[in-house]
């Protein structure tokens, strides 16, 4: 089967991308909305693209031409928090990306309890456990649709004791949730181990020979 691109809606388009881009971790953003109540929402169209300074990248898309509330906060206040829930958080995950209108928190409606941020003014979740405080670095638009990526960078880890060892995340104990597309999900399967590769050590680059 061959499918020309042009040809497809953008429905059409973002069935079969989402579909072919799997699994998808998620994250899992809380932003500060009108009146200070904590916004919260899933997005899987995310990556890291740094490692100094760490950074992250999210695509946030529209709903009919308008900023969703996460994006609309992030850029009013500059920062954000993304949390990274596990398998037990799934349900909430999953009806936390259900449409309120701004004012509403998702959080209070789920229950769920939020720390202050240290660095940034943006709460992170109590259950989570990871979250990074994050400001904005930029935002970049892609495309025809009005979506948007967001590059965040990442101020402070805030990682549940246990979790890391020799700096290291042990995936097992922070046994992650991944989006497939629509109401599906996918956890965690058997880790796969295959020999260490001899790797360069990871460097900054010398400003001026860039
Ligand atoms: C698991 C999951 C992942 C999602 N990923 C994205 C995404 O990457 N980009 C996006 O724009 N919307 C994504 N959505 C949809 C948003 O979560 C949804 O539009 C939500 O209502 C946005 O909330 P907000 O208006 O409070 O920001 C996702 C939904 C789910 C359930």
């Amino acid at each position: 089967m061959r499918i020309a691109a042009p040809e497809l809606s953008p429905e059409q388009t973002y069935k079969l991308m989402s579909g072919i881009v799997v699994p998808r971790p998620i994250a899992w953003i809380s932003t500060l909305g009108p009146g200070g109540k904590v916004n919260l929402a899933p997005f899987s169209c995310f990556t890291f693209v740094s490692n100094t300074p760490p950074m992250l990248g999210i695509n946030i898309g529209r709903k009919a031409g308008q900023r969703k509330d996460t994006a609309r906060n992030i850029l009013e206040h500059g920062h954000f928090v993304v949390n990274i829930g596990n398998a037990g958080l799934l349900d909430a995950i999953h009806a936390s990306a259900e449409e309120h209108p701004p004012e509403v928190s998702e959080a209070e409606l789920l229950q769920l309890e939020v720390v202050a941020g240290e660095q940034i003014a943006t709460p992170r979740l109590a259950a989570a456990p990871v979250s990074l405080e994050c400001t904005l670095h930029s935002v970049i638009p892609f495309g025809d649709t009005g979506a948007e990526f967001f590059v965040g960078e990442v101020k402070l880890f805030h990682i549940r004791d246990g979790l890391a060892r020799d700096g290291k995340i042990d995936t097992t104990l922070l046994d992650p949730v991944c989006r497939i597309g629509g109401p599906n999900y996918a956890l965690l399967g058997p880790l796969v181990t295959k020999r260490a590769l001899r790797q360069t050590p990871k460097s900054v680059m010398d400003k001026d020979a860039a």
